[in-house]
């Protein structure tokens, strides 16, 4: 097989070529310069995600740690107040992660989040879209898809609106470390960040210690509803975790989102026509643009996975952006198809067993209120000629950084 490379400036741009190339030729692939094997198949990231005591999630987010390699970082990080770091939730396995997961099921509660937050999304999807309505234009990614999920993040730690600046600041850069393939500078900020952000948090915590609050903060600090109370430590990783993965993913999904209604011929009228099927939609344009390309694991022992023999200690990539578009459970997978059934196979975009997202159900009504906004108010969506999107270029991401849009004003 010919030299693959996630890494090349031509995979980076758009991978589905590489993927398909991985799975047709190579499902479970030994890339040595990510030093990671690479599984492309649907039933194989499966079977890796349903059997967490075989695969361990201490490292699941990246596919290398910047931090471990960056002493300056390592410095910073030394000066927390909230030592020893603890490895949380997404990063935990066993009974931690249970504990850990009891807490943010009970402090994340869809159902509460609905009530308390979902009333309030309307409201400010249309503020956002009086802000720029009037120009014809606007940059959908900062004026659009950013402000939604940020709100959410702001109410969940119960922080000002001027604040939202700030915290996305900090996600960016937590959120760039991780993904392993930036430039020192980035990663020895996102050290210094992690400091800001404790004092953040642990300020907040102090305040609620011992009170008879309900909010997010006050369920993870006292423990509320038979949930444990956890320490310090746990709960600035919980919550860093929240901040990155409240946001970041569910930007990208908006943007997805939003470029499809701009490209797909006849995508904005069948949605208007048929507003029903928007949760269609945003469900096919999560399993054909994963916001997170892939997460990842490591062997607890020897394992044979599609043949291929896998010594314990192997860090594994599980390529949600391939196996979403396997041809075995996807027919013309390459394809974004508003009448695909996605319950049939359930695309992998938010995880799957013991560690699924907890934050799907409000990520999907976000973007379902989202797009109904946006095709209410606006039609004719289009991309700007001379203008074109800029893609993220966070390694594993899928998104936009900047996505210009142009529309006629609906009457
Ligand atoms: C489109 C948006 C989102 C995507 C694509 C996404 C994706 C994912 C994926 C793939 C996982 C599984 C990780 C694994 O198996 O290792 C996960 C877990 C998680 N997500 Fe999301 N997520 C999204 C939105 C959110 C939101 C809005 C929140 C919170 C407000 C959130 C919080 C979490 C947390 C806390 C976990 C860890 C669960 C655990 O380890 O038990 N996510 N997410």
């Amino acid at each position: 097989m010919t030299e693959i490379s996630l890494l090349s400036e031509a995979a980076r741009a758009c991978p589905y070529h590489t993927y398909r190339q991985l799975r047709t030729e190579d499902p479970v692939r030994f890339m040595p310069d990510q030093n990671i094997w690479v599984l492309s198949r649907y039933e194989d990231c499966d079977y890796v995600l349903s059997n967490p005591t075989r695969f361990t999630s201490r490292e699941s987010l990246s596919s290398a740690n910047a931090y471990r390699n960056c002493p300056a970082a390592l410095e910073t990080l030394a000066k927390s107040r909230a030592l020893p770091r603890q490895r949380t939730l997404i990063l935990a396995d066993g009974e931690a992660h249970q504990r850990h997961r009891k807490a943010i099921q009970n402090a994340l509660s869809p159902a509460r989040m609905l009530r308390e937050f979902g009333p309030s999304i309307e409201g400010r999807v249309n503020q956002f879209i009086d802000a720029f309505i009037g120009k014809g234009h606007c940059e959908a990614i900062s004026q659009y898809a950013i402000p939604l999920p940020m709100a959410l993040v702001a109410t969940i730690f119960d922080a000002p609106e001027e604040m939202i600046p700030t915290l996305k600041g900090w996600s960016d850069n937590f959120f760039a470390a991780l993904s392993g393939h930036v430039p020192e500078s980035v990663v020895i900020q996102a050290a210094e960040d992690t400091l800001a952000f404790e004092s953040f948090i642990l300020d907040r915590v102090a305040a609620r210690r011992g009170g008879d609050g309900t909010d997010f903060l006050s369920r993870l600090t006292n423990g509320v509803d038979g949930a444990e109370a956890l320490n310090d430590a746990e709960i600035v990783n919980i919550c860093s975790q929240i901040l990155v993965g409240g946001n970041e993913s569910t930007i990208s999904l908006l943007g997805n989102l939003i470029y499809q209604l701009a490209t797909q011929d006849g995508l904005e009228a069948a949605l208007r026509a048929d507003p029903d099927k928007i949760p269609a939609a945003v469900e096919e344009c999560l399993r054909f643009e994963p916001p997170l390309q892939a997460m990842y694991r490591i062997t607890l022992q020897d394992e044979v996975i599609g043949g291929k023999e896998i010594p314990a200690g192997s860090k594994l990539m599980l390529n949600f952006g391939s196996a979403n578009r396997d041809e075995k459970f996807y027919r013309d997978g390459e394809h974004f198809d508003l009448e695909r059934d996605n319950t049939e196979t359930l695309h992998l975009t938010f995880g799957r067993g013991r560690h699924a997202c907890v934050g799907q159900t409000i990520a999907r009504r976000e973007a379902v209120i989202a797009v109904t906004a946006l095709l209410d108010r606006l039609e004719n969506i289009r991309l700007v000629p001379g203008d074109p999107p800029g893609r993220a270029g966070i390694f594993g991401v899928r998104g936009f950084a900047r996505l210009p849009i142009a529309f006629d004003q609906r009457q």
